[in-house]
């Protein structure tokens, strides 16, 4: 499991520690699945990382409007891809049988989402950022 590192700082104090939380509740997400937790806390851990998400998304692409950051439109489109699949996630986990497998697979493909999304859109923010006060 990557933890969140240097690597992936862009520069922004919050929205460097909302990326930290984000690793905290795929964590937590792939700690439960491993217990073997039931499809109802499955569905509810992801309902709360939606949740965290969407609004994570929203304050960020909303810093990147105030410094004009380059990467403000594939920022937007990535974070539009990144919610359907969430929503198409829960839509699976909420309608059929929830496989273990397939659990795994939403923790792997959401934390290689968010460690390229992270490095290659939101550490744009570092060349724009500074000048500019906190949200
Ligand atoms: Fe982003």
């Amino acid at each position: 499991m990557t933890t969140w590192n240097e690597r992936f700082e862009t520069g922004h104090a919050q929205i460097d520690a909302e990326h930290q939380e984000f690793f905290r509740q795929l964590q937590a997400l792939k700690v439960a699945v491993e217990a073997g937790a039931g499809r109802e806390r499955v569905v509810e851990l992801i309902g709360i990382l939606q949740k965290y998400v969407l609004g994570h998304f929203a304050r960020e692409e909303a810093h990147m409007a105030r410094v004009a950051c380059p990467a403000l439109g594939a920022n937007c489109a990535a974070h539009r891809d990144f919610a359907l699949k969430l929503d198409r996630w829960l839509e699976i986990l909420t309608m059929s049988g929830t496989q273990v497998s397939m659990l795994l697979d939403v923790h792997r493909e959401s934390i290689s989402w968010i460690e390229a999304h992270i490095i290659n859109i939101d550490c744009r923010l570092r060349g724009c950022s500074s000048k500019e006060p906190a949200p």
